[in-house]
């Protein structure tokens, strides 16, 4: 892989000379393949695929999904505005998250969405008086917390005990019997999401297991329960392939087929993950005392995984003149003050060079949408390849962007 010189280096070179780095570049035709994947997999049971805007949030890679048939889930106002921006129908909107304040939840009634994923019966009760104020009926979802452990890193594990996400069943169902004739309300089903990144399709069926005891015991108190929202969590390629996702499919389908709800599915990284890439070029090379530190210009504020999970992806040197290079293990470091700033440690590469290019991999789902300006540094400029057309989707940012929003106190 190091350093081919094919038709893809050469674009990418030729992208980074023209809007300079660090640069993401995202291939929407693999976010199409992974689409028509999933679709596959889950054909005859799935209704709809809302796709997780906070894995990567750009207008453009909005606009491509929409124009897929593809409904959104979001966890802000800043998302459903988003969503809003290229033009989503609302009713194919789903709300989820934490920690809706009453300005968001006002705001998503305005709007029409489809679906309130409620975290909580305080939550229910705020919306039920939201929707009554507006003369508005939200239909709703209870995210349960099945208290299933998703075999992944702690930080995107959401569906136990100790995580803030969902509710037991108890609390649900005492929710549901307190709110059964408010008008204000529609309930529609259950949402269940235990991680991301979750590898082992038995955990999905453990879930899936779970949640159909539920809704069977919900039918039987006399709910009509209509909707599974399913979550996302299938994972992507960084070090190793995971299963594909026809075995989740194939592990979940018995469990929920028998329970004719709409299915929906809220994939992000699973469908942006592999498809976006950070171009970074080497400022410079240090022999430390113990490492080979190649410093690039691409940094923990713009991919932030590294340094928050550990995670790993892929490098590779995007250099034309490797030939005769000694291979080196390398830490590859950004020029943010932290230790913690590093986008791969001990890699085995062709020397690096100031000047040469890296490509960091599998970093299109919680790059950009993770990115910050610590170290007052501009976020990096994205070009969108879409049927070989490449267009720049975001610009680079400019110092007086970042300082656009900051007062002086009078002297
Ligand atoms: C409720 C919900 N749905 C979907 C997702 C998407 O997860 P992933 O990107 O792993 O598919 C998340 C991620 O945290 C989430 O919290």
């Amino acid at each position: 892989m190091n350093g081919r010189p094919d038709a893809r280096a050469r674009r990418l070179e030729s992208l980074a000379r023209e809007h300079g780095t660090p640069l993401w570049v995202t291939d929407g035709d693999l976010v199409r393949a992974r689409l028509a994947e999933l679709r596959t997999a889950f054909r005859g049971l799935l209704h709809e695929v809302h796709y997780a805007v906070k894995a990567n949030s750009g207008l453009a890679l909005l606009a491509l999904l929409a124009a897929e048939g593809v409904g959104f889930d979001v966890v802000s106002a800043g998302e459903l505005e988003r969503c809003r921006r290229v033009g989503v129908d609302p009713r194919r909107i789903g709300f989820a998250g934490a920690g809706k304040t009453d300005a968001e939840l006002a705001a998503a009634l305005a709007a029409g969405i489809g679906l309130f994923d409620v975290e909580s019966p305080a939550e229910l009760d705020r919306l039920a008086r939201l929707a009554a104020e507006r003369g508005a009926v939200a239909p709703y979802a209870l995210r349960l917390n099945p208290d299933v452990e998703a075999g992944t890193h702690e930080y995107v594990t959401t569906g136990t005990r100790r995580n803030k996400f969902g509710m037991p069943f108890d609390a649900a169902l005492a929710a549901l019997e307190r709110h059964r004739s408010t008008a204000a309300l529609r309930f529609r089903g259950f949402h269940v999401h235990i991680g991301s990144q979750v590898t082992d399709p038995a955990r999905f069926a453990a879930a899936a297991a779970i949640v159909a005891q539920r809704i069977v015991a919900t039918r039987a108190a006399g709910f009509a329960v209509e909707l599974l929202d399913f979550g996302g969590g299938f994972a992507a390629r960084y070090d190793v392939a995971p299963p594909p996702i026809a075995a989740v499919a194939a592990a979940v389908r018995p469990l929920l087929e028998p329970l004719h709800v709409e299915l929906l599915l809220e994939p992000g990284r699973f469908l942006v993950a592999e498809a976006g890439e950070l171009v970074t070029r080497v400022i410079g090379v240090k022999e430390g005392q113990e490492r080979h530190f190649v410093i690039v210009d691409a940094a923990m504020n713009d991919l932030l995984r590294p340094a928050l999970y550990g995670a790993w992806h892929p490098v590779e040197l995007l250099a034309g003149e490797e030939a005769g290079r000694p291979t080196v293990s390398c830490d590859i470091v950004g020029p943010v003050c932290e230790s913690g700033d590093f986008l791969a440690k001990e890699r085995l590469l062709p020397r690096p060079a100031p000047g040469d290019l890296l490509v960091i991999g599998s970093a299109g789902a919680y790059g950009t949408s993770m990115s910050s300006n610590y170290n007052s540094r501009p976020r990096a400029a994205e070009v969108l390849i879409d049927r070989g057309v490449a267009r720049l989707v975001r610009r680079r940012e400019t110092i007086d962007d970042l300082l656009a929003t900051e007062l002086l106190p009078p002297a």
